[in-house]
């Protein structure tokens, strides 16, 4: 056989294995999906470009069919399995959606098999035409074989969100829709989505309270209703041991109220945790955070808790950031937090009624990137041995704080920053302060730091100054 008919052969055999493996698109949902292409962007000459014969073998980015062998009809087709719209980056350059994209749900109900649905920046015009027909709830053009429904950034996408979680999406993993126009309460029925591990609605109009049934969502690892007009109590049903593997918890930006829910603190893998710019009680800070060693980022401003700092701190060695602002907190700084919040790179304390004076022990914090501490009522000395200069440490707006000449200076050795407006202490005490930083210096991000270490030092340095 002659070399070249061999390679033919080899050819036309890969071939066949090729057209095996992927049976051609289902007629229906391949007309279909060319009348969704030229809906969300008539500029392109999509069946030019796709032909319907190779159509699966080379789609566009973000279409996928695929072949579903369990079912060995005689007739087999491919089908469509994810449909993303909406350029997002080179590396994920989807069919790009035009000015005048619409929507027009009722060529949905052709992809049986959807597993995916993916709209980013795609309606943003006034004149966005969401076809629905009376007899036809929005979300019933999906197929309940979703696994995801995704809409980021679509404005113009104004509609109850009862309207899209009608369906009984039982295979919905996540549920993302993040800055679109949806309005109205979430619906009860949401808790029957058993498989979902995100629900992130931030950035709409969603009002009214919050269904418990949520609190039912075994698998939900994250939860983000951040930026919308949710309000009343937040369910104690969270964390009523079911959210055993939530890792984001994200409410701030509402209208929440009444006490934080005591149940929180059976969130055990929880590592976020912002429940800011609320309307949360005067119930103090609460005290379960202590005993969520998990966490690495808690947010709490804007509430009018009240209250002092509590002592939790001891196993939250993890956390990177604290934001404490407006919270109406009193009484002094806790030492503790310097001694145990080895990995904290932002703590903002700012516009409290906390007293007294910045703890020598914040010199601990190596990992520090920005302490914001403006608008107390804090006095004495700035530690010197405080790492964070110049910008990132704020202390404006403590009339009693004077701060070592040392620490204004930036780089080149002129005063600078925002600390060059403060009062200076004397020059006997920075000597003094200097010695501690020297005592104190560590690093950044270990871990194993053992807090007698720093009892004895500072138990030496005090000797050495009565010497
Ligand atoms: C698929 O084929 C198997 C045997 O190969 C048969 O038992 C089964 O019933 C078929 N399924 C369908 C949906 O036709
Ligand atoms: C959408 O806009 C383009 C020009 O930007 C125009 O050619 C096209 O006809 C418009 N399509 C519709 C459906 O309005
Ligand atoms: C929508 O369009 C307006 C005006 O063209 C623009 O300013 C805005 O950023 C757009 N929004 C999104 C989410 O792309
Ligand atoms: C939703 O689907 C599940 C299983 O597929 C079924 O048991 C349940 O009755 C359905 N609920 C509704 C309201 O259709
Ligand atoms: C939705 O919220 C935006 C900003 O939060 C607001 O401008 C708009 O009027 C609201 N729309 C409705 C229908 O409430
Ligand atoms: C602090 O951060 C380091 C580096 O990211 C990490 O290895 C360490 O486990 C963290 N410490 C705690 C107590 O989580
Ligand atoms: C600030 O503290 C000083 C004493 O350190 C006290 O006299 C003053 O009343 C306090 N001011 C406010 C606004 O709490």
């Amino acid at each position: 056989m002659p070399f070249s008919s061999q390679l033919f052969l080899t050819f036309f055999f890969s071939i066949l294995l090729l057209s095996h493996q992927q049976p051609p698109l289902n007629p229906h949902e391949q007309e279909s999906l060319y009348k969704v292409l030229h809906s969300i962007n008539p500029t392109i000459p999509w069946r030019t470009l796709f032909p319907s014969h190779d159509f699966c073998i080379s789609p566009p980015h973000g279409i996928l069919c695929d072949y579903d062998d369990s079912q060995n009809d005689t007739v087999s087709f491919s089908h469509l399995l994810q449909l993303s719209f909406g350029y997002v980056s080179d590396e994920s350059s989807n069919p790009p959606c035009s000015d005048n994209a619409t929507l027009n749900s009722l060529l949905f109900t052709s992809f049986p098999f959807l597993q995916k649905l993916f709209f980013y920046n795609c309606f943003n015009a006034s004149s966005l035409i969401v076809s629905t027909p009376q007899m036809l709830p929005f979300s019933f053009a999906f197929s309940s074989t979703l696994q995801e429904l995704v809409f980021i950034d679509n404005p113009s996408l104004v509609m109850p969100i009862a309207d899209i979680i009608l369906q009984n999406f039982t295979s919905l993993r996540r549920l993302v829709l993040v800055n679109n126009g949806f309005h109205g309460e979430l619906p009860e029925t949401v808790g029957s989505f058993v498989n979902l591990e995100e629900v992130t609605l931030s950035g709409n109009n969603l009002s009214g309270e919050v269904p418990t049934s949520l609190g039912t969502l075994e698998k939900l690892k994250v939860l983000d209703l951040s930026h919308n007009d949710f309000h009343g109590c937040v369910p104690e049903s969270f964390g009523d041991g079911k959210f055993m593997e939530m890792v984001k918890l994200d409410l701030s930006h509402n209208g929440f109220g009444c006490r934080v829910p005591e149940s929180l603190g059976q969130l055990q893998s929880l590592e976020l945790l912002d429940l800011s710019f609320n309307k949360f009680g005067n119930f103090g800070v609460p005290l379960f955070l202590g005993k969520v060693p998990t966490l690495k980022e808690v947010y709490l401003s804007g509430n009018n808790l009240g209250g002092v700092i509590p002592e939790i701190w001891e196993n939250l060695g993890g956390i990177r950031g604290i934001g404490f602002s407006m919270m109406g907190l009193v009484g002094e700084i806790p030492a503790s937090m310097g001694v145990y919040l080895k990995n904290l790179t932002y703590l903002g304390l700012d516009n409290n009624m906390l007293v007294g004076p910045v703890p020598e022990e914040f010199g601990l914090l190596d990992c520090a990137d920005e302490i914001n501490l403006e608008n107390n009522n804090l006095s004495g000395k700035v530690p010197a041995s405080i790492r964070v200069v110049g910008e990132k440490l704020k202390l404006k707006g403590n009339t009693q704080l004077c701060v070592d000449d040392r620490l204004m200076r930036c780089d080149n050795g002129e005063r600078c920053g925002l600390l060059s407006q403060m009062k200076l202490c004397n020059k006997a005490d920075n000597d003094i302060l200097d010695a501690a930083a020297f005592l104190l210096s560590s690093a950044c991000g270990v871990s194993s730091f053992d807090p007698l270490v720093l009892f004895f030092s500072l138990l030496g340095f005090v000797f050495c100054l009565y010497l």
